[in-house]
């Protein structure tokens, strides 16, 4: 049946800092006829993502700000519902960047890939086989460069990309250190995504913990946050470290510092290096790792969680609670569609 209404989430105003409920607007739109070479996804599933701030902000990034008035920009995945493009047929299953909304049509751009795993739950491909998945496995060895016996600390290590970097450390044959916010987290770390150990970033004894969990220093940090837990895990950099960066979450403004420089000794006197990574530069390696990916989760290698939001009506809240530590794993809006009438 093809939809009449399209219920979406646009962005209403530009907010300064992190994106709250009453930056975006939920409205109903007509869906249009198909066009020839066009193709219409229903929207099963809504990814919500930290870098969704940098999405929405003035500040420089790597992307243009969506637009005032725009639906949403977001991963998604679904299935074709309708399709007047040679390569996609009604019924596949796809994943791509077809924003906060129920129904997508698209020319086949903004598809990332068809999902083929039919014997895995869809959503994954928003997860641990989508850009948090495939982040992790791309800057931890391409970056890292992990060697069996190594060192690594991770930052947000209950979260979607930090839980999937601890499991694929260990893969690698490194030792573990996860850095997490909370009792619960640090139990989910130890004993559902199998951390040597886990570190309660918000306890009085953190930096204590952090030193004596590293006694022969970090070799890998994969810093998804910045600001102070980084400040402490820099000053237990072992000689040729590599750190990752890969998220700021904990960083409140983008503007410089007021002071500086922090790092650059610890880099100088460990002859350490310090590089960022963008998955989205690596496009060109998703259907390989997500093949890998796939292959641990089925022979139970790779752990993952989902926090799971129902309805398209808790979007617009859901990104400022990623920034209160609200998920543990991967956030993620389950769609209740309305029904559709021809
Ligand atoms: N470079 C890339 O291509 C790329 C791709 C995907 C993701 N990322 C980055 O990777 C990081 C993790 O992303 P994700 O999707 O897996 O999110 P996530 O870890 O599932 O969720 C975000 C987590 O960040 C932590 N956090 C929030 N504010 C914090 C603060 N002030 N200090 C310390 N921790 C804080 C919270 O965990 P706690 O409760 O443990 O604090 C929260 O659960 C983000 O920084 C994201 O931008 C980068």
């Amino acid at each position: 049946m093809y939809p009449t209404q399209n219920r979406r989430v646009i962005l209403k105003s530009r907010p300064l800092g992190i994106p709250e409920a009453e930056h975006f607007e939920l409205v109903s739109a007509a869906v249009p006829a198909l066009r020839a070479g066009e193709l219409l996804v229903r929207n099963d599933f809504l990814s919500i993502d930290p870098a969704m701030r940098g999405w929405v902000n003035a500040a420089a990034n790597y992307a243009n700000p969506v637009a005032i008035g725009e639906v949403m920009r977001a991963f998604t995945a679904g299935v074709v519902i309708a399709s007047r493009h040679p390569r996609y047929a009604e019924g596949d299953r796809v994943m791509g960047l077809l924003g906060w909304q129920e129904y997508a049509i698209t020319d086949g751009s903004a598809v990332r890939r068809k999902v083929t795993e039919a014997d895995l739950p869809l959503s994954l491909a928003l997860g641990i086989l989508g850009l948090n998945g495939v982040t992790a496995y791309l800057a931890f060895t391409e970056i890292g460069e992990p060697r069996p016996g190594d060192t690594v600390v991770v930052s947000t290590a209950a979260g979607a990309v930090g839980s999937a970097v601890g499991q694929i450390a260990r893969i690698a044959g490194c030792r573990t250190v996860g850095i997490t916010g909370g009792p619960q987290k640090v139990r989910c770390c130890l004993d559902e995504f199998g951390f040597d150990t886990a570190i309660d970033y918000k306890s009085a004894d953190f930096e204590q913990v952090l030193a004596a969990a590293c006694p022969q220093g970090v070799n890998i940090y994969f810093d998804n946050t910045a600001g102070a837990v980084s400040d402490a895990v820099l000053p237990h950099i072992a000689r040729g470290a590599r750190i990752i960066v890969c998220g700021t979450a904990s960083v409140a403004s983008w503007d410089p510092p007021p002071v500086g420089p922090r790092v650059e000794r610890h880099l100088l006197v460990k002859a350490a290096r310090m590089q960022g990574f963008l998955g989205l530069d690596y496009e060109h390696r998703l259907d390989e790792v997500v093949a890998r990916l796939a292959a641990w989760v089925r022979a139970g290698q790779l752990r993952y969680r989902e926090e799971i939001l129902d309805g398209i009506e808790q979007a617009p809240a859901s990104i400022a609670g990623l920034y209160r530590g609200e998920n543990t794993g991967k956030r993620l809006i389950r769609m209740r569609h309305a029904d559709s009438t021809c």
